[in-house]
This record gives structure tokens, sequence and C-alpha cells, in this order.
């Protein structure tokens, strides 16, 4: 059984200032050993917030599928390894929307990432349309069928595939809206996933960890992390003060007791 992983995912926001929320969770997570807390601030913060901390992990929030090249503005899994990064996000709904990103960008993507040495945490999840037309458990099932690493990538990681990757649920209509999807909603599509997991990666699918993300915030947080099969959270606007994002992981060390 893994430690429930709490996942801040800063977006678009973060100057030096936010440096000290930054010491203050990670303080706090150095107490709070019953869970993994991880921050993925904008690229421009990594090495500092790498500096920073001691007990928290520091990611990225997207990557390149190169590691180097003719690729103005974008950033390389290597590149974000050797700015003190461990772990990537990849398939965001946001860059999903904002760059058109294929499933098999992410996947290449994810690829990329585990390839560099650093942990993935795949993104899928349906748009409202979607849901409203009972197609939710297709779509995210498609999502995974094409983003989920394979191939020669995933033969590589064996038995480490569990603490390398991590799948997050997000549905798109529940994120950054304050509408959260229900327990009994969010309990059938991660039961749905980790079916799906097992299916693709037999044993090792059974143990990588399912995020819920989407309006996680310190009210709801303890119901969404006691539902079955929820393996921790991925959190966007709660995640950017040490106040609402430790009242989460405070919720993931209850669960976990
Ligand atoms: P939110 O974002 O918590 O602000 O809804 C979650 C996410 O997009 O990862």
């Amino acid at each position: 059984m893994q430690r429930p992983y709490i996942v801040g995912n800063w977006k678009m926001n973060g100057s030096r200032a936010m440096l000290a929320e930054a010491r203050a969770i990670d303080r706090a997570a150095a107490r709070i050993a019953a869970v993994e807390v991880a921050i993925a601030p904008p690229f421009t913060l990594i090495s500092a917030l790498g500096e920073a901390s001691t007990a928290i992990a520091v990611g990225a929030q997207d990557c390149h599928v190169a590691a180097s090249g003719a690729h103005t503005g974008d950033i390389s899994a290597p590149m974000l390894a050797d700015a003190g990064a461990s772990f990537v996000i990849v398939g965001h709904s946001e860059r999903r929307a904002d760059h058109g990103e294929s499933d098999a960008l992410v996947r290449a993507k994810a690829h990329a990432a585990l390839e560099a040495g650093l942990g993935a945490i795949v993104c899928v999840g349906e748009t409202l349309a979607e849901r409203e037309a009972g197609r939710a458990e297709d779509v995210v099932a498609a999502q995974l069928g094409g983003s989920l690493p394979n191939g020669e990538t995933f033969a590589a990681l064996g038995e480490r595939l569990p603490e390398r990757l991590a799948v997050a649920y997000e549905p798109v209509w529940a994120i950054g809206t304050g509408k959260v999807a229900t327990v009994a909603d969010v309990t059938a599509m991660h039961a749905a996933i980790r079916a799906q997991l097992i299916a693709a990666y037999g044993e090792p699918g059974s143990e990588l960890r399912i995020l819920y993300g989407g309006s996680v915030n310190a009210g709801n947080a303890a119901a969404l992390l006691s539902a079955h099969e929820v393996g921790g959270a991925l959190v966007g606007g709660a995640s950017l003060t040490a106040e609402s994002f430790l009242a989460i992981v405070s919720a993931a060390v209850r669960d976990n007791e």
C-alpha cells in the first residue's frame, strides 16, 4: 500500500514571493510522513522551489517529447531533471484544450519523462457534455488507452511502475469551477480505471495510485480521499496557499490512519 499522494498544481501562478508558501508547506510535510506531498510550480520556480524544500517533491506541469533540439520555448524532461524536478504532470486537460495535445502526444511525453528518470502523472477526464451524454467512462477509457505508457518504456520500469507512474482522474467540468464530482461518481470511475490498469499492466497496475482532481478543497478532501481507489489528489487553486493546501494534506493523514 503506497502513501496517499497529494500534489499541488500551481498552473501559471507564482513568483519568487510564493516561495514562502512552499517553505511553509515543506516544513509541515516534513512532520507528516504518512503522506507524500509534492508541488508542480511553473518552470521558472522549479530550481528555487527544489532548493527551498527538503520534504516535498518538486515537479513540472509539462515536458517536450524530445530530449533536446530546435524547439523554441519548450523544455525537455532531462532539463527538468537537471533543474531538480522529480516528476512531470502530462496530459492535463488545460494542455489538451489549449495546445491540442492528443493522447498519442501525451503518451510520448510520459515516455520522455520516464526515460529521463522522472515520475509521470497522466491526466484524463471527461467534459460536462460527455458526462451528460453518458459517455464519461468510455471517454476516460479511450484517453487512458491512448495515453498510458506502454512498450519498451513500460517494460523497462518493471516493478518500479507503481512508484514512477500515477493516473489523475480530473473531470474537466470540475476543474477550477467549485463543482466536485460526487463520491459515488469518483468511486465508479476509479474502479473502471483500476480495472483498465490491471488489464494493461498486470499486478503493478493494482498498485499505482489513481488521484482525483477537480475543485478539491479543505471541505471536501476527506470524503474524496476516503473513497475506494482514491490514492491522492491533484490540487489546483487550493494548493496556492500553505493554509488551504495543508488542510488537504491533513485530511489525507486522517484517511490513512
Ligand atoms: P482545481 O484544479 O483544484 O483548481 O480545480 C485541479 C487541476 O486542474 O489539477
